[in-house]
């Protein structure tokens, strides 16, 4: 199989979803944050404080270079919000996989992220003017990143992962 690979905003539901849709395929479920706080042996919220974000997106960067070297088989990815937006991270996930968006509104992302302290670029303020800012300028990205988009508003993560399921099938003939 080819590996899926889910993108998206903060709070669009990639992780749920992702465990969810590799238990229906009986595949390894891997996320790229997951995997550079192993190898770092620190958190994300750390790696931004400590290095700042653009050494943290070499670091997403180089993890897409390993992996395409290695050859990823049989697995859904999912990947941090912003790891799409640099260009050569968008050709590289083309490389790996089919890659999915998985869309939602500003409301129902503000709603799935509000409290969360994990997320160093969603902290402070304006939480809801914040959101809007960066999917206005990240929505085309994701498009052009993806070859589907699903919607996840007012579904369930098992809705969202048995739609997946459906239309990567078809996509295969
Ligand atoms: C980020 C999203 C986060 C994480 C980091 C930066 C972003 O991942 O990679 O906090 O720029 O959107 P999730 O989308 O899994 O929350």
């Amino acid at each position: 199989m080819q590996p899926i690979i889910l993108i998206g905003y903060m709070g669009a539901g990639k992780t749920t979803v992702g465990k969810l849709l590799a238990e229906q395929l009986s595949c390894p479920f891997m996320d790229t944050d997951r995997m550079i706080e192993e190898q770092e042996n620190r958190n994300i919220r750390t790696i931004f404080e400590q290095d700042g974000e653009e050494k943290f997106r070499d670091m997403e960067t180089a993890l897409l270079e390993k992996l395409l070297d290695h050859g990823l088989a049989d697995v859904v990815l999912s990947v941090g919000g912003g790891l799409p937006i640099r260009e050569r991270n968008r050709e590289l996930l083309k490389k790996l996989g089919t890659v999915v968006y998985l869309t939602a509104l500003r409301e129902t992302i503000v709603e799935r992220v509000a409290g969360s302290e994990e997320r160093p670029l969603l902290q402070g303020q304006e939480l809801s003017k914040k959101v809007e800012q960066m999917l206005e300028i990240r929505d085309p990205l994701y498009r052009m990143a993806a070859s589907v988009s699903i919607k996840t508003d007012g579904k369930t993560a098992q809705e969202i992962a048995q739609e997946i399921e459906r239309v990567w099938l078809q996509s295969m003939g």
